[in-house]
């Protein structure tokens, strides 16, 4: 199995209050983890966890990807930097030139429908334009781990449907192992290859697709969105694993224990 991310015994507390209890979880190489849970539960933190800003209390974190990036609520641009060097910065943090940079980061925002604003300043654009920056800026350092923490949930109906499809668009031509936390398990349920959900005593339980009824139902989906739940399950359009890369151990990290 090509393991992207493992997570054995993660414990996490906040203050004495425990935020993540005794997690288990392994992610493979291009799979799209949808992970569900209502709000406090500890999604973000496990996200947190896994880009190694948060260390855990106990247990062991392995993340074999070299390049991660997260696209979270709010668009987080440099509001002094334009579209289009907010895309080209981690391109050059990661010591690209600032010409090839810029080329890419251009190259991106079009793939994105911003054509024509990359000399916009994020005051300039609105928060569905905002958003799909940061979504190019995700992309573009060619994520091999991509982290995406409620992406739409600041959005207008129609921008979320927008940004979900753009997403989805981009996910096509470029595939990558994805974990996408969400409120709304049916704006990516055909991508979904696992769904894991994070329930009020902070465990964490994955299922397979096949028995994505059962987390629906805890999500308390019922009636007509849990129909087109279903309906949106058996559509079938989601990633398949292709031919992964080598494995790269770059970033294994170890909680105490
Ligand atoms: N840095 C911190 N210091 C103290 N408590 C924190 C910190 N970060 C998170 N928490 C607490 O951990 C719990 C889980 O927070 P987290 O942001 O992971 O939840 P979440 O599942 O992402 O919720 P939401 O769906 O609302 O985004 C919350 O009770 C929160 O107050
Ligand atoms: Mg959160």
């Amino acid at each position: 199995m090509n393991i992207a991310v493992r997570l054995k015994s993660v414990t996490k507390s906040f203050n004495g209050v425990k935020v993540l209890d005794n997690i288990d979880l392994e992610v493979c190489r291009n799979d799209y983890l949808l992970l569900l849970g209502p709000n406090g539960a500890g999604k973000t933190t496990l996200l947190k966890i896994i880009m190694n800003v948060l260390k855990p209390d106990k247990g062991t974190v392995e993340v074999y990807c070299k390049r991660i990036s997260c696209v979270f609520q709010e668009p987080r641009l440099l509001p002094w930097k334009t579209a289009l060097d907010n895309v080209a910065l981690p391109l050059i943090a990661r010591g690209m030139s600032k010409g090839k940079a810029r080329k890419i980061a251009g190259e991106w925002l079009h793939k994105v429908g911003l054509q024509g604003y990359e000399n916009y300043y994020p005051r300039q654009l609105s928060s569905g334009q905002q958003q799909r920056v940061a979504i190019a800026r995700a992309f573009a350092i060619e994520p091999d781990l991509l982290l995406l923490d409620e992406p739409t949930s600041n959005l207008d109906p129609e921008n979320k449907r927008y940004v979900m499809k753009l997403i989805k668009k981009l996910l096509n031509e470029f595939k990558t192992t994805v974990i996408h936390v969400t409120h709304d398990p049916l704006e990516a349920l055909n991508l979904a290859t696992r769904i894991a959900y994070i329930s009020y005593d902070h465990k964490l339980q994955v299922y397979d697709r096949s028995e994505a009824g059962k987390v629906l139902r805890s999500c308390g989906l019922t009636g007509v969105s849990y129909m087109k739940a279903i309906d949106q399950l058996e559509a079938h359009r989601f990633i398949t694993a292709s031919e992964s890369p080598p494995l790269i151990i770059k970033n294994i990290h170890e909680g105490k224990s």
